[in-house]
C-alpha cells in the first residue's frame, strides 16, 4: 500500500495542528452524550482527539503512521494507537461514535468497503460514523503543503458511499456538501448511525 504519510508527517503535522475542525465537530457530538467513548480513525497529529476530548469524550487516536502518532501523543498525551483502520487493534463494539476526517477517499474502491466494515463492527448499536472525504468521481491528486510528495483520493459518487454503508448497516442521517476553496473539490461530510443488529 502506498503510504506517503509517515515520510512527510513531520511537514504535514504543523499544518494539522493548525487546523480547527470545531463546527463538524459540534455537529458530531450533537448525537452523542459527554462520556462516551469517542475513535478518531486517521487522526494525524491528533488536534481532533484533543479537541473532541474538551468536548467531553474519551477519546482515542488511530493512525498507521508511527510518525503522526508520535508527535501526537508528544503534543497531546493520552491514547493513541499506531494501527491501520481495515484491522484496527480493537475488540468487539465498543465506540459510541468513530469519526474520520479526510480519511476513507485516500482508500481505494474495494479498501473502503472493507474499512467500513471494519469501523462499523467497532460501532455499538445505534453509534454514530462521521466521515469527511472530497466530493466528486475518480482519482483527485493532492501535493498541498508537501508538493513534491502527491497523495491520491479515490472520490466516489453520494450513491457509492450509500451503498457501501448500508451493507454494513449503518444508515445516513445526515450529509453535507460544502465548497472550500476555488482550487480544491467540495468537501463531502456524512453522518450515519449503526442499527441495532
Ligand atoms: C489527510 S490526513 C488527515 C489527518 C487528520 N484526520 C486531520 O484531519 O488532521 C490522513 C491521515 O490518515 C492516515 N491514514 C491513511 N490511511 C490509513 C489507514 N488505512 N489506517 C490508519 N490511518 C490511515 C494517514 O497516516 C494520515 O495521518
Amino acid at each position: 500500500m502506498h503510504r506517503p504519510y509517515d515520510r512527510i508527517a513531520h511537514l504535514l503535522a504543523p499544518h494539522y495542528l493548525n487546523r480547527s475542525h470545531q463546527v463538524d465537530l459540534l455537529r458530531f457530538a450533537r448525537y452523542l452524550h459527554t462520556g462516551n467513548s469517542v475513535l478518531d480513525a486517521g487522526c494525524g497529529a491528533g488536534r481532533d482527539v484533543a479537541d473532541l476530548r474538551a468536548l467531553g469524550f474519551r477519546v482515542v487516536g488511530l493512525d498507521h503512521s508511527p510518525k503522526m502518532i508520535s508527535i501526537a501523543s508528544r503534543q497531546f498525551g493520552g491514547h493513541f494507537a499506531v494501527g491501520d483502520l481495515l484491522a484496527p487493534p480493537f475488540r468487539g463494539a465498543s465506540f459510541h461514535g468513530i469519526w474520520s476526517m479526510s480519511v476513507l477517499s485516500l482508500l481505494d474502491h474495494r479498501a473502503k468497503g472493507a474499512a467500513i466494515k471494519a469501523l462499523a463492527d467497532l460501532l455499538k448499536d445505534n453509534g454514530l460514523l462521521f466521515f469527511a472525504v472530497w466530493h466528486g468521481q475518480g482519482p483527485y491528486v493532492t501535493n498541498e503543503i508537501v508538493e513534491d510528495v502527491p497523495r491520491t483520493h479515490f472520490l466516489l459518487p453520494p450513491s457509492r458511499w450509500t451503498q457501501l454503508l448500508a451493507k454494513c448497516r449503518l444508515s445516513v442521517i445526515n450529509t453535507i456538501i460544502e465548497e472550500v476553496a476555488v482550487e480544491r473539490p467540495p468537501a463531502f461530510k456524512v453522518w450515519a448511525r449503526k442499527a441495532p443488529g
